[in-house]
């Protein structure tokens, strides 16, 4: 590993479309936290850079569909989810946004060198346009019907209903979510990075250099390398974004992908603008994003490509995306609001924030997709965070203040329980840089646990509340590395825990909370004074997770009704059943093969047909109305079926004997009914 003498975190910038849901914290901002509070617990340089996302489609989507303008979205969500990742303890240094002055520069400056550089390829191409709202439609502004499943409203990049990606071209009768017209194909000029170009050197540089990515991210890299790289559309005909910096490019925007990451490096110069080079120009920096599996080519292939092309700037050390976290079972999905919604777990478990970060990291999706649960969380909450860890911390400084008047007491008796214990803890702290440092945040959660786990152990085991009916002096030694034990867990449960850990430092009236104190003889020295107890974690009971889990079903059967009414809007309308009949009801009908051998439209009318048929039994006359779905050509010589005893009608003047008997589509189209082969007239049917 190279060394290096700063490091720089990001994560991903999350769209300001929306409120941040656990998905978003376990994926991305938790694990990205966790890294950054241990890498400033170490006392190393570390900045952590972060921002709403605020350009591209996704935002003004929303903004159509909300009935307000863009900037109006973005300007609600952000604070929004500024506020959330405040609240969960995202130790961000920045927070900015891509419609910042700053950003708009950056990413202007950027574009117009690679531009100047010769480095994009201009192409024109043919996408679809609105002629009545006089604009481009991006893919997901153009619905139809999915070729694949034939469900409508299928967007133009991708079937909702079947999960099909699609291209709009391939969309069945597409029109715009704009106008509602049907878009026309007009050329358009766009600028394109030539990915292709870069192909050779990022073989070098990732699959060669970075075997050491984790293998999800390291596999997906491959296999866009492999399949290979095209020239990717760098702009955008949109009204929303930031303007393509060159002549005669109205209307057109720079990509949300192109923009998107360089707000990193706008929001670093934001904070710092006089020292930001160092942390984006200087090899001595450790870059490394934080993001989730949809991000990975964006964040390993073009990103890197364009900072290439840029020259002067830094690459990624790193790139640890996670994959999904699932809920109860089902895709977190933001439109079928199957999500649980921080502000809205905040209302309903206030200062559990804790909790959350808990059950996120210890179910992180690292290595493949994973489900939240309810009860999984209860459970974790209640037999690990309460019963193990809160419940170590409180036996141990009870009795201190029970015994000791909230002083350590001195070692006075040591004993070889008390070294096997105190011993162990080395190990366990190795365990954690290490798991941290190759970004194994479960892993590292579950050592830092081991801690609790180890001082509960010892404290269940040496029994000190007993020991001091006859033993003070043994009983002071106890709760003596019971407290060190107490202090260990303060340090490494912080970065992982950082508002309950700064709790029990603050109990324990800690100073200093550094890293490299854990697993020392003694971080509190006898005599040390301790706070007044604090119970660090509750237990979340029942009907707290029966609330949350009936909310959840509630939202499952308004789903379930909303599929059922859109399946309904699109089926075919069947005519509703009849009342039931007797055998002998039908019976009385007389149904019958007859051949059509003469057919001319009824003079004045558009929909009757005379027909001279041959039943078995006669010819006779049928007036029938098919005028609509058969010529008379096509009628004559055909086979038919009829119903031969309908009572006799005189229509305009023809007395018509029988009826044809059709069949009537969804549509209201008719067919009429042919045996399957020609039969001879007058077979009866029943
Ligand atoms: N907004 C994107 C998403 O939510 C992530 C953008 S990351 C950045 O998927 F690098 F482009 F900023
Ligand atoms: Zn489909």
């Amino acid at each position: 590993m190279k060394n290096h003498k700063r490091t720089l975190v990001t994560s991903a910038l999350p769209y300001a479309n929306g409120p941040v849901h656990i998905g978003h914290l376990a994926g991305v901002y938790v694990p990205a936290d966790i890294y950054v509070r241990y890498l400033r617990m170490r006392g190393e340089e570390v900045l952590f850079v972060c921002g709403s996302d605020e350009h591209g489609v996704p935002i003004t989507i929303k903004a159509l569909r909300e009935g307000c303008s863009p900037q109006d979205v973005v300007d609600k969500y952000h604070q929004v989810i500024k506020d959330s990742f405040a609240e969960f303890g995202i130790s961000f240094d920045i927070y900015s946004r891509t419609s910042s002055d700053i950003h708009r520069q950056t990413a202007s400056d950027f574009f117009r060198k690679l531009y100047d550089e010769g480095k994009f390829i201009e192409k024109e191409s043919e996408h679809f346009f609105d002629t009545e709202a006089e604009m481009f439609l991006a893919d997901r502004y153009i619905v139809g019907t999915c070729p694949k499943c034939g469900a409508e409203g299928a967007y133009g990049d991708q079937c909702e209903k079947c999960g099909s990606s699609l291209s709009p071209e391939e969309l069945i009768n597409p029109h715009s979510t704009v106008s509602g017209s049907t878009p026309i194909k007009k050329v358009t000029k766009h600028w394109y990075l030539p990915l292709n170009n870069y192909e050779g050197w990022l073989k070098e540089w990732i699959l060669d250099g970075h075997k050491e990515w984790k293998t999800n991210v390291y596999g997906q890299c491959k296999s866009w390398i492999d399949s290979g790289l095209q020239p990717r559309a760098v702009s955008r005909d949109l009204n929303w974004g930031v303007p393509v910096p060159v002549e005669g490019s109205k209307g057109k925007v720079l990509y949300v992908w192109f923009d998107a990451p360089i707000g990193y490096i706008s929001n670093t110069k934001e904070l710092l603008p006089d020292s930001w080079e160092k942390w984006w120009k200087s090899e001595d920096t450790k870059l490394v994003h934080f993001i989730g599996k949809d991000n990975i080519v964006f964040h390993c292939i073009v990103f890197p490509s364009m900072l290439k092309a840029h020259g002067g700037y830094i690459l990624p050390e790193n790139v640890p995306a996670n994959e999904f976290l699932n809920l109860e079972g089902g895709k977190i999905s933001t439109s079928r609001n199957w999500a649980v919604w921080l502000h809205e777990y905040l209302r309903d478990f206030p200062n559990h924030q804790d909790a959350l970060r808990y059950v996120l990291c210890a179910n992180a999706p690292e290595t493949k997709d994973n489900d939240f649960t309810w009860k999984d969380f209860q459970t974790r909450n209640n037999s690990e965070l309460v019963a193990i860890l809160g419940n170590f911390v409180n036996r141990a400084v009870v009795l201190c203040h029970k015994y000791f008047g909230g002083q350590v007491p001195a070692n006075a008796k040591p004993a070889d329980i008390d070294r096997e214990t105190i011993a162990q803890i080395p190990a366990i702290k190795a365990a954690i840089e290490d798991n941290i440092e190759h970004y194994k945040f479960r892993e590292a959660l579950k050592e830092a646990m081991n801690l609790a786990r180890l001082g509960n152990k010892y404290i269940s085991d040496t029994e000190p509340w007993k020991v001091a009916k006859e033993d003070l002096d043994r009983t002071a030694s106890i709760l003596y590395n019971s407290i060190q034990i107490c202090a260990d867990i303060a340090i490494a449960c912080a970065p992982f825990l950082p508002f309950s850990m700064e709790k029990l430092a603050a109990m324990l009236r800690m100073e200093k909370v550094c890293w490299d104190e854990i697993g020392k003889a003694e971080i509190l020295p006898a005599g040390h004074q301790l706070g007044a107890a604090e119970l660090l974690f509750s237990k979340i009971e029942d009907d707290a997770i029966d609330a949350q889990m009936q909310r959840l079903e509630e939202i499952k059967k308004a789903n379930e009704a909303a599929a059922a009414a859109a399946a309904a809007a699109n089926a075919p309308k069947v005519d509703p059943a009849k009342a039931e009949c007797t055998f002998e009801d039908f019976e009385k009908m007389d149904i019958r093969t007859a051949t059509v051998l003469k057919a001319e439209r009824v003079p004045n009318t558009d929909k009757l047909l005379h027909l001279t048929i041959d039943t078995g039994l006669d010819q006779r006359e049928i007036v029938s109305g098919i005028a609509e779905y058969y010529t008379p050509e096509e009628m004559v010589g055909r086979q038919i079926c009829i119903l031969a005893n309908l009572q006799p009608r005189k229509i305009r003047g023809i007395m018509s004997q029988g009826m044809i008997l059709m069949a009537r589509q969804a549509d209201g189209k008719m067919r009429f009914i042919t045996p399957a082969e020609t039969l001879a007239n007058g077979a009866t049917i029943g």
